[in-house]
Formats: C-alpha cells, sequence, structure tokens
C-alpha cells in the first residue's frame, strides 16, 4: 500500500533508492518516483506510471541522477488514478519541497479549497499534492516547523517523506497510523516503510512511533515528538539475512515461500515446545484467567481471518470456550460485545493492516486483552498489543501469503494446546499426542511438497476452467476459503469458498457441465457428509478435484475424477497441511494463464488504508 524510501548519504541516491523501492515493490505497483538533489541541478523529479523498471529505464535515459540525497516511492493508487502526474514526489507549486507519502489524507479536499482561493494550483488529483503545498504555504525558512504546522493540521493516515531544496542536506520523516522505519549506517541515513529497503546497507534500524517526526542528515538523525521535543529511540538488529528477501533462483517469490513452509514452521514452533511442553514466552494466560474469559474474540482480515476461521474450530473444540471469528473491517462498525473478560486474538502477517490495528484499538478501548500473532517485528500490530507471539517466517515478499499463513496455523496450534494444558479441558496423554504430533509438522509438510510435480499435472488439466468451488465442512471448510482466495487473487479466475452442506441452499444452481468443485474432505469424523456432497454436484455435471487424508483416498477416488491426498496426522494438523496443495494449485493455474504472480493486479501486501 505504497512503499517509501529515503537515502541522506556521501555516495549517490538513486541506485540505492532504486533498489529500496524494488525491494518495496509488492506495497504497490502501479507507478513509482524518485527526488534527488544536487547542488547544481537543484531538485530533480523522475517519476512514472508503471513498475520500477520503466522508472529505473527513465532515470538511464536522463542520464543518471546526480546527487547524495533523495526519496522514492512506488504507489498503489487510493487518490487520482495511476498516472504520470499522480505518481509521487509530489512538488509545492515553486519546485522547492518534494513529498513522498504512504496512506491517507482524509481531509485533503478541505485543505485543498483553501490553499486553491489562495492562489495555489494543483496539478494532480492525489491527496498528497495538499502536504507540499500546505508545507510551502507555512514554510519561513524553517522546514521543521512548517512540517509541525502542517502535521496539526491534517488529519489521516500518513508515513511522509520530505525533501526541501533550501535544507538539502537533511531529509524529514514523519509518521501517524503508516509504518516508517530508519535505519542507521556510517555516513548515512536511510528511511523506508519497511526493513527490506534498507537491509542491504545496515541491520540497525529503529521504528518510528505515531507522532513522531525525525530528521536525518549523512551523520546525524533526531527523532521528535508532535511538538519537536527530543525523543530517545531503542534501535533494534534485523537478524535475518538478505537472501531471505530475495528470489535465490526461483521463478516467483511465491513459490520459493511455499517451499520455504517446513522451515518457517520449524522456527515457529521449535522454540516454543521444550520437553514435550509448550512455552509461550512472553505470555501470561493462566487457568484462572482462561476459565473467566467470556469469549475469544479472533480479528484479522483476509488470508489471516481464514486462520481465524480454521482457530475457532480448534480453540472451541480444545478449551469449551465461544471463539468469535471477526473481520477486521466490520468488528469496528458492529458496537461489538466485549469486556474485560474477553480475549482479542488479533492475526496479522504485516502487522500494519490498517482494519486489523483499528479494530485491535476499538477492542482494548473496551477492556479486551489483546494477544496478537504478527510477522513483521517491531509492526504497530506487535507494539500496540498487551502480548505479542511472533511468527518466525521471515519476510514474505509475494502478496499471496503462503509461509505467514501456515506460521499462523502453527501459533494457534500451540496457543490452543497451551491454552487447554492450564485449563485442565485436554486429557494428559491427548496433550502429550497433539504435541508430539505438531513437533512433526515440519517433516509432514516435506511430504506434502513431494506431490509439487502432481499437482502441477493436475493444474494443466483443470486450469481452463472459468469458475471454481471450493466445498469442504468444519476445518475443511476454513481450508476452502484460503484455497478460494489463493486462485481467485493470483490467476482471476472465478472461485468461491462454501461450507459444504450449504451447497444445497442456493449455490447448486451454478452447478453445470465442466463447473470444477475442489472437494475437501480430510476431516475424518465428516468424510461422509462431504462425500455426500461431492455425489450431488458430480451428478449434476461437475469436475471434482478431490483433497483427503490418507486412508481414504479409495472411497474419495470412486466418487471424483481426481484425488490428491495429505498424509495421515492428528486432526489439528489437517489446515496446515492441507492448504499446501491449495497453494501450489493456485500457483500452477496462475503460471498457465500467464499471470504476474508475485504481483497481482489491484493488490498490494500491507493493507495500510483502510
Ligand atoms: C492474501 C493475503 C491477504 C492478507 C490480508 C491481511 O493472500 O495475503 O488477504 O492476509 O491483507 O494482511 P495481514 O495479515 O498483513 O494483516
Amino acid at each position: 500500500m505504497c512503499g517509501i524510501v529515503g537515502f541522506a548519504g556521501k555516495e549517490e541516491a538513486a541506485p540505492i533508492l532504486l533498489d529500496g523501492l524494488r525491494r518495496l515493490e509488492y506495497r504497490g505497483y502501479d507507478s513509482a518516483g524518485v527526488a534527488v538533489y544536487h547542488p547544481e541541478r537543484g531538485l530533480q523529479v523522475i517519476k512514472t506510471k508503471g513498475r520500477i523498471q520503466a522508472l529505473a529505464d527513465q532515470v538511464e535515459a536522463a542520464g543518471g541522477m546526480p546527487g547524495s540525497i533523495g526519496l522514492g516511492h512506488t504507489r498503489w493508487a487510493t487518490h487520482g488514478e495511476p498516472s504520470d502526474v499522480n505518481s509521487h514526489p509530489h512538488m509545492s507549486q515553486n519546485g522547492r519541497i518534494a513529498v513522498v507519502h504512504n496512506g491517507i489524507i482524509e481531509n485533503y479536499a478541505e485543505i485543498k479549497e483553501f490553499l486553491q482561493s489562495t492562489g495555489v494550483h494543483f496539478v494532480s488529483q492525489t491527496d498528497t499534492e495538499v502536504v507540499a503545498q500546505l508545507l510551502e504555504y507555512y514554510y519561513d525558512g524553517n522546514i521543521l516547523d512548517a512540517v509541525t504546522k502542517v502535521l496539526h493540521r491534517i488529519q489521516g493516515a500518513y508515513a511522509l517523506g520530505i525533501l526541501c531544496a533550501d535544507c538539502p542536506d537533511r531529509l524529514i520523516a514523519a509518521r501517524k497510523d503508516s509504518p516508517l522505519i530508519l535505519g542507521f549506517g556510517e555516513g548515512f541515513h536511510l528511511m523506508a516503510s519497511d526493513v527490506t529497503a534498507v537491509i542491504r546497507h545496515t541491520r540497525e534500524v529503529c521504528y518510528l512511533d505515531d507522532g513522531e517526526i525525525a530528521e536525518l542528515t549523512p551523520d546525524h538523525c533526531w527523532v521528535y515528538d508532535a511538538y519537536l521535543r527530543p525523543v530517545e529511540k531503542k534501535h533494534h538488529q534485523v537478524d535475518w539475512e538478505i537472501s531471505a528477501a530475495e528470489k535465490g533462483g526461483y521463478e516467483h517469490f511465491m513459490l520459493k515461500e511455499i517451499l520455504e513452509q517446513p522451515k518457517a514452521v520449524r522456527d515457529t514452533i521449535s522454540p516454543r515446545i521444550q520437553n514435550g511442553e509448550v512455552v509461550l514466552d512472553g505470555v501470561e494466560l493462566d487457568a484462572d484467567y482462561l476459565h473467566g474469559l467470556d469469549k475469544i474474540y479472533v480479528i484479522a482480515c483476509g488470508s489471516s481471518y481464514h486462520v481465524g476461521v480454521a482457530a475457532k474450530y480448534i480453540l472451541e473444540k480444545l478449551l469449551r470456550k465461544p471463539v468469535e471469528v471477526a473481520l477486521a473491517s466490520e468488528f469496528r462498525y458492529c458496537d461489538p460485545i466485549v469486556s474485560s473478560r474477553t480475549l482479542a486474538l488479533v492475526i496479522s502477517q504485516s502487522g500494519e493492516t490498517i482494519d486489523t490495528l483499528a479494530a485491535l484499538r476499538e477492542a482494548r478501548r473496551r477492556g479486551a486483552r489483546v494477544l496478537s500473532v504478527v510477522n513483521v517485528v517491531g509492526s504497530t500490530i506487535a507494539r500496540e498489543s498487551d502480548e505479542v507471539l511472533y511468527t518466525w517466517a521471515g519476510p514474505e515478499i509475494a502478496v499471496a501469503t503462503t509461509k505467514a499463513y501456515s506460521t499462523q496455523l502453527a501459533l494457534v496450534d500451540l496457543i490452543a494446546l497451551y491454552a487447554a494444558r492450564q485449563m485442565g479441558t485436554i486429557p494428559e496423554a491427548e496433550y502429550a499426542a497433539a504435541v508430539a504430533a505438531l513437533e512433526g509438522l515440519p517433516e509432514l509438510l516435506e511430504k506434502v511438497l513431494e506431490q509439487r510435480e502432481q499437482i502441477q499435472y493436475l493444474a494443466s488439466l483443470y486450469f481452463n476452467h472459468p469458475s471454481v468451488f471450493f466445498i469442504g465442512r468444519n476445518l475443511d471448510y476454513a481450508v476452502g476459503l484460503e484455497g478460494s482466495l489463493k486462485l481467485k487473487e493470483i490467476s482471476y479466475l472465478h472461485s468461491e469458498a462454501y461450507a459444504a452442506g450449504e451447497l444445497k441452499h442456493g449455490t447448486i444452481s451454478l452447478i453445470e457441465n465442466g463447473t470444477l468443485v475442489v472437494a475437501l474432505a480430510g476431516y475424518a469424523p465428516l468424510f461422509e457428509k462431504t462425500m455426500s456432497n461431492v455425489v450431488e454436484v458430480k451428478s449434476r455435471g461437475a469436475d471434482v478435484l478431490g483433497l483427503t487424508m490418507e486412508g481414504f483416498e479409495k472411497p474419495m477416488s470412486e466418487a471424483v475424477n481426481h484425488t490428491l491426498t495429505v498424509p495421515a496426522a492428528h486432526p489439528m494438523l489437517l489446515p496446515s497441511l492441507e492448504v499446501v496443495p491449495m497453494q501450489l494449485f493456485a500457483y500452477y493455474v496462475a503460471l498457465m494463464h500467464g499471470c504476474d504472480i508475485d504481483k497481482p493486479r489491484n493488490l498490494a501486501k500491507s493493507v495500510t488504508v483502510e
């Protein structure tokens, strides 16, 4: 949802900015731009509709952009269509101030009207241009003063990077509700929407908090609060390797990340199982607290919400407590019933999804305790939660989530087992068996991945079906939701997921000769029930691709066109195993359609606007 990067140093800025933008491209990719200051050339801006490569080509065609300080931006359009003129950086009217922005300025129309009444001429349709023009309006020789005045006037979410030609040795950064990190090096400083853009240059970072402003020169970095009082920031060391955020020979990040799942799940689980016991460092969920809960609210968006759907089945079965799963974008507006006896389990890969963050704040405001499951260390959701458990999936670059989803599921299993153990709702032997099964999950995932070629073959048979339905019950239904989302987001095929028993209540009218139905029937207690729904769609002409656990393939293959299996395992592991063939199927179907798999149209990885 837009990526920004800034560099203040002693070497050429443009190549560093372009490299940073390439690493942030997953955040938005409909247009891009850079602004670089050079003592003789002044503030130069190149921006264009299209991908970072189109921008790099223009920079090269211009003979490069000399200068050692600058800003870059990759855009996911909100206000104003993707176009050259709506691309960032935006300039003030006299060309003195350049601004890049991630977020939405909600009161931009009112400010624009005011500025127009003073004679300011706007060139773009964006909300961001008002920031550049308003800075110019307030600027009287002190850019920091102008920035604070602007920040007091604008409403909404922003991560801002500002460069003023009158003080060209420094960049200004500011944030509220959109992520922004600072990177520290010898003779240079960086700002960026996330660490992937700075890790090539430094591992030392700090996370700006809401309302903070930073001033970066090559040799200094000052951070202030909204009233320009100095703030001491804690520095963090990023502990993953740059290679984790590179394709490493794979055609797509998505495939690389699918194949990384055994490792990601192992990294998430193994430090948290010690001598057969689940240990959740930093989390205090004791028996009295858990018994006293009135409910658990799982709150998330998209695929993380689908983890929540699986979590409901898993948690309710083990804890015998009501679990409500809420779409974060709905939670805030439904007057949710939350009390001090409610535990909000907030799930987010990026830790920056604005709807999830807003729901978290609302849950806390209403008295809930928030335990979050987050992948990005230091992200806003992680920092605003009462407690956080990190998924150790490493950086996830493909827009469609895979390994983060799997690690979220593994953490849900750990939380469920931990809480059930505390509450005494799981018999000793069952607990030991489930913990042992969970420890073995990475090996089982390796086995599922061995079916890659078979899944590719099946994708080649089915990729031309224009409409696909995913059906299943209980945990199979939860995986169906995710399988369907994976397919539609990267292959653009129409697809829907249904609880298998619900099909008869309307949707079955869409089943006709050649409709593809993916039937998930791995959940043993409901195998027969789901198979009866399979027979219903088959008899109406559907082609059925079935997925079940080893041991059930014979009865399934008698009813379906093709059968895939996952290894027989503890039922709690079912979603973790079943999702992998679904991810691979979606990947290969999209590949056959020639889609841009890592950057599907209209999407962005981190959704920081409502
Ligand atoms: C789909 C996908 C999205 C995210 C959703 C929430 O592949 O990745 O549906 O799951 O945007 O994002 P996070 O988990 O970062 O809050």
